[in-house]
């Protein structure tokens, strides 16, 4: 067993052993590869926490792809549906590509049931969802993963890219919440 963590002055205990997580990641490559033969994906890793996820994703293509990140800065917008989310750094075509936005996790799906039409608006030929983590309790906005890692409890977690305060995403294991 390994030991608890203390992250941000919070008890972390094990969730998702590096092992666990490496042989589920090449399993959502393989899914990948075969989805997406000839169709010169790009994926769309969201930053920051997608960071970790997105490089072992990746790298488990063996398919031609392409990669780059964006960074979302959100703020209230004047229509009813509230906040607005501006994507930082998103400076490629999308028109006629095959796009997968790569998340860390999926909570409330707030995030990107904001992002979805920023994507749409420039013309992809298609667009899924690749997301690591799954809260499926959380959900205030429809949003479902077409790649999901795991779906988990509605608990907080670190690690592998995810972070409490900033801190704990350089664990190479997945922690949770003690309660
Ligand atoms: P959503 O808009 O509620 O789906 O929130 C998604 C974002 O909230 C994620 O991309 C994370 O940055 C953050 N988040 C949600 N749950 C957790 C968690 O358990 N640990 C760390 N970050 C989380
Ligand atoms: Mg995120």
């Amino acid at each position: 067993m390994q030991a608890r963590v203390s992250v941000a002055g919070h008890n972390y205990i094990p969730f998702l052993s590096e092992g666990l997580i490496a042989e589920r990641i090449a399993e959502l490559g393989a899914q990948l590869n075969a989805d997406y033969e000839d169709k010169n994906p790009i994926l769309i890793a969201v930053l920051n926490g997608s960071f970790i996820f997105a490089a072992d994703l990746f790298r488990q293509l063996s398919v031609p792809a392409s990669i780059s990140f964006v960074k979302l800065a959100s703020y209230k917008g004047t229509t009813s549906t509230g906040n607005v989310v501006t994507a930082i750094g998103l400076e490629e075509n999308l028109n006629g590509r095959h796009v997968i936005i790569v998340e860390d996790i999926i909570d409330t799906g707030k995030t990107l049931s904001a992002f979805l039409p920023e994507i749409m608006q420039r013309g992809p030929a298609s667009v899924k969802i690749a997301t690591f983590l799954s809260k499926p309790d959380a959900r205030t906005h429809p949003v479902k993963p077409d790649y999901c890692g795991f779906e988990i409890e509605n608990k907080f977690v670190v690690g592998y890219g995810l972070d409490h305060d900033g801190q704990g995403r350089n664990l190479p294991a997945l922690y949770i919440l003690e309660d």
